[in-house]
C-alpha cells in the first residue's frame, strides 16, 4: 500500500494528459483496500479506482483518491474433462492472461491478445475484438461494495453485458470496486476465425489448422499494423462506440452513401462502421493543435503530446456534431470521461 499526495496522473493514462490526484493509492489485496478506504484521511473524498489508465480520458485534476488496483495472482481455480476455470487477480495486465492462457493452449480469450490495461477493467465495458467479447468466456466476477465493504459475487446474467456495456458501467458506477475475475476457457481451443482479418493473416501464413497461439498472433499482427501504441502516441484505442441503428435507417443511408461499412447487429439492428462515418465526414488524419484524429483509424483520437484532456473532448464534440450533421447519427464515446 503506497499513499501519495498531490500526484501527476499523466504516465497513469495512456492519452498522456496532464491532470493530478489530491490522493494517489496503490493496493495489492482487498484487505488494503479496505484499509484506505477506511483510512479517516480518504473515507469522504470522492474515488476512481483505475487499472491501466486505457479508457479514461482526464479533462481535469481529480479531488478525490485514484485507487491504483494492483491486486496480483492467477489461479487454476477447478478443471473438468473439456474447460479450466482460471481466475485472475483485477491487477493483472490483461495481455499476461491473455498469453497465460495462449502458453496452456487454452482457447477462449486469444482473440483479446494485447488490449492494453487490466483484468478489473474488462468486464467493465465488456473488452471485445476480432469476432470475441469478455462475455464468452465469463463465469463470474467478485467486487467490493463501497456502500458496505461487502465483497459481492456476480455472475454473467447480473453484470448485464452488452456491446461495449455492463451493469458497472452504469447503474454499478462509483459503487463497485471489481477485485478478481474467473473465465471458462476450453482445454482444447477450437480457436474462433470467424473475422474476415484473422483468415486472411491465416492463409497468409499456410495455417490450415491453427491453434490457439496462432489466432493470438494473428490477432497482435493485426492490431499493431492498426492501431498506434500509447507509447509513442496518446490514446485510448476507439474514442467512440460503433453506433447500432434500425434497419430501415441503415438502408436509407446506403442508398444515400453506397460506400456506408455495417454489419448486421442482434435485434434487427445495423452496426455501422464509425472510423468510416467519422473518415467521410472529412475528420481522419486532421490535428488541432496537439490533438487529432488518427491517420489509419479515424475512430481513433490521439495526443501528439501536451494536448489537455478538454482539448480532447472538444475535439470529440466537434466529430460527433459532424457526424450528426451529415449523417443523422449521434456518436457515443466508449471512453470514460473524467
Ligand atoms: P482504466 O482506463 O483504468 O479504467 C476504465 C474504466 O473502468 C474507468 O471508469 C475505471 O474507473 C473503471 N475501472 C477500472 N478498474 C476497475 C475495477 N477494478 N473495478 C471497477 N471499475 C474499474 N477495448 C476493447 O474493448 N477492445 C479493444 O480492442 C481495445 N483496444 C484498445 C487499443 C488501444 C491502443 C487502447 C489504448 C485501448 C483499447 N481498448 C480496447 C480500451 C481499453 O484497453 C479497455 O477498455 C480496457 O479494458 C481498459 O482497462 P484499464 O485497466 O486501462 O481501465
Ligand atoms: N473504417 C474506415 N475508416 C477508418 C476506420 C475504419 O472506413 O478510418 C472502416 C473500414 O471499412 C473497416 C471498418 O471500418 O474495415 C472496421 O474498422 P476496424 O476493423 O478497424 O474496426 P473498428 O470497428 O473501427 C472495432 C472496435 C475495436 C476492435 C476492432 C476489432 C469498437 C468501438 N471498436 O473497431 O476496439 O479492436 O473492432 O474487433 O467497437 C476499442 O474498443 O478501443 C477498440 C480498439
Amino acid at each position: 500500500m503506497r499513499l501519495e499526495h498531490d500526484a501527476d496522473l499523466t504516465r497513469l493514462n495512456t492519452f498522456g494528459v496532464r491532470a493530478r490526484t489530491a490522493v494517489l493509492a496503490q493496493f495489492s489485496s482487498l484487505d488494503e483496500l479496505r484499509g484506505l478506504l477506511a483510512a479517516p484521511e480518504l473515507k469522504q473524498r470522492p474515488r476512481l479506482v483505475l487499472g491501466g489508465g486505457s479508457n479514461v480520458l482526464f479533462t481535469r485534476d481529480w479531488p478525490g483518491v485514484v485507487l491504483l488496483n494492483e491486486i496480483p495472482g492467477i489461479a487454476l481455480e477447478r478443471e473438468d474433462e473439456e474447460h479450466v476455470w482460471l481466475r485472475s487477480g483485477a491487477g493483472v495486465v490483461w495481455n499476461d492472461l491473455v498469453m497465460y492462457t495462449v502458453e496452456r493452449g487454452w482457447g477462449g480469450i486469444e482473440n483479446l491478445s494485447l488490449i492494453p490495461g487490466k483484468v478489473g477493467a474488462a468486464p467493465m465495458q465488456n473488452i471485445g475484438a476480432y469476432g470475441v467479447e469478455l462475455k464468452d468466456t465469463f463465469s463470474a466476477l467478485e467486487a467490493l461494495r463501497l456502500e458496505d465493504g461487502a465483497v459481492v459475487e456476480f455472475h454473467a446474467a447480473e453484470c448485464r453485458f452488452g456491446y461495449r456495456e455492463s451493469f458497472f458501467k452504469h447503474e454499478g458506477r462509483d459503487r463497485f470496486i471489481i477485485t478478481s475475475l474467473t473465465l471458462r476457457l476450453k482445454k482444447h481451443g477450437a480457436p474462433n476465425t470467424a473475422y474476415g482479418a484473422i483468415r486472411d493473416v491465416l492463409a497468409e501464413r499456410g495455417i490450415t489448422d491453427p491453434t490457439v497461439r496462432d489466432v493470438s498472433e494473428a490477432v497482435m499482427n493485426i492490431r499493431r499494423s492498426k492501431l498506434p501504441d500509447p507509447a509513442e502516441l496518446g490514446n485510448a484505442g476507439s474514442f467512440f462506440k460503433n453506433p447500432m441503428v434500425p434497419m430501415a435507417q441503415a438502408e436509407a443511408l446506403r442508398r444515400k452513401h453506397p460506400g456506408l461499412v455495417s454489419y448486421p447487429a442482434p435485434g434487427g439492428l445495423v452496426k455501422v462502421a464509425a472510423g468510416w462515418l467519422i473518415e467521410q465526414a472529412g475528420w481522419k488524419g486532421r490535428y488541432s493543435g496537439a490533438c487529432g484524429v488518427h491517420q489509419d483509424q479515424a475512430l481513433v483520437l490521439v495526443n501528439r503530446g501536451g494536448a489537455s484532456g478538454q482539448a480532447i473532448y472538444d475535439l470529440s464534440e466537434q466529430v460527433l456534431r459532424s457526424v450528426w450533421d451529415r449523417f443523422g447519427i449521434a456518436l457515443e464515446r466508449e471512453v470514460n470521461i473524467i
